[in-house]
């Protein structure tokens, strides 16, 4: 390990994320009772201009007015190129902020537009006598978040995830597609003919980069990967495929823009029982040999050692 430790966020759970957009008050409670793990109430991209005021004062009077205990709820509020984030910020935490366990900032693109936020919700938190701990969920979702992602992640001790907004950095690097989070057919590898002929199409996965950058900016910070929407709520075979590669990378969870993708986030970012198993027999399987002095052993016909461990432990710990 470096000497530069990494402090980690509170422990969350955060496999499945519900969109809930604040000008539909007749989700909330469905939201409530369904099996997600974090709830946003969405006063952005969800909301059309002229609904914001309606939707601002739903969101407070159901954070005021519901039992959101059980799970844990956020507030997305407008960027910070909108006449409406001052408001959203201060309406929302003077009137309900001691309900609220996290604020989503849209579309951040540099270390001081959360630095700017942290002084804004610490500055009300204060006057309105406050205590509990309001942390921040970024969307790094544009060229610029993307480039700036590893000061973004280091820029308050509110932070506690960084979230892919694919379609938004979709739009922000000009890329050829309108698919909300899914595969983009013009971004293929053709293999070379065989003796026949004949040629394969593979599709490559146009979200690896910025989802990998994400990624690593989030855990270098001590701060969770969070996957964002898979628009298609018809294809939940393509939204499991995605919320698996994400998985894979590292993320903790995934964005459900309908009700039908939470069971699917919860299963793929698991960890699956199978998972879960596997661990533990490499956690068992170190202790043996460490007994019989050794620093490393084999399992199934396969060297694990001390990063076994620690690869093992991470998974226990999100169980
Ligand atoms: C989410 O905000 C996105 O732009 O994908
Ligand atoms: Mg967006």
């Amino acid at each position: 390990m470096s000497f530069t430790e990494i402090p980690e966020v509170p422990m969350r759970r955060n496999r499945s994320e519900l969109a809930v957009p604040g000008s539909q008050t007749r989700f909330f409670e469905k939201a409530i009772s369904s099996e997600t793990d974090v709830i946003f109430l969405d006063l952005e991209d969800a909301v059309a201009p002229d609904e914001k005021p309606r939707a601002r004062r739903n969101v407070i009077e159901a954070l005021n007015d519901l039992d959101w205990s059980g799970k844990t709820v956020s507030v997305r509020i407008n960027g910070l190129d909108t006449p409406f984030m001052y408001r959203d910020v201060v309406d929302v935490v003077e009137q309900a902020g001691q309900f609220l366990d996290l604020i989503m900032i849209p579309k951040v693109g540099c270390a001081s537009d959360v630095y700017a936020l942290d002084v804004l919700v610490s500055q009300i938190q204060n006057a309105r006598g406050q205590s509990n701990r309001i942390g921040f969920e970024l969307i790094i979702e544009s060229a610029l978040g993307v480039r700036n992602a590893d000061s973004i992640a280091a820029a308050s001790k509110r932070n506690e995830s960084l979230h892919f907004g694919v379609a938004d950095y979709a739009a922000s690097v000009q890329a050829r597609t309108t698919n909300i989070g899914g595969p983009a057919p013009g971004y293929v590898v053709l293999t070379d003919p065989d003796d026949a002929g004949s040629r394969d199409m593979h599709w490559g996965d146009i979200w690896h980069y910025p989802l990998t950058r994400m990624v690593v900016a989030a855990r270098a910070a001590g701060l969770r990967p969070i996957d964002g929407p898979f628009g298609d709520f018809s294809d939940p075979e393509g939204y499991m495929a995605a919320a698996r590669r994400a998985a894979a990378l590292g993320c903790e969870g995934k964005w459900a823009i309908h009700p039908s993708q939470i069971g699917l986030a919860n299963t793929a970012m698991g960890p699956s029982e199978d998972e879960l198993d596997q661990a533990r027999r490499i956690l068992t399987a170190m202790e043996e040999a460490e007994q019989a002095g050794m620093g490393a052993a084999t399992l199934d016909g396969k060297l694990i050692d001390y990063a076994s461990i620690r690869q093992a432990k991470a998974i226990v710990a999100r169980s």
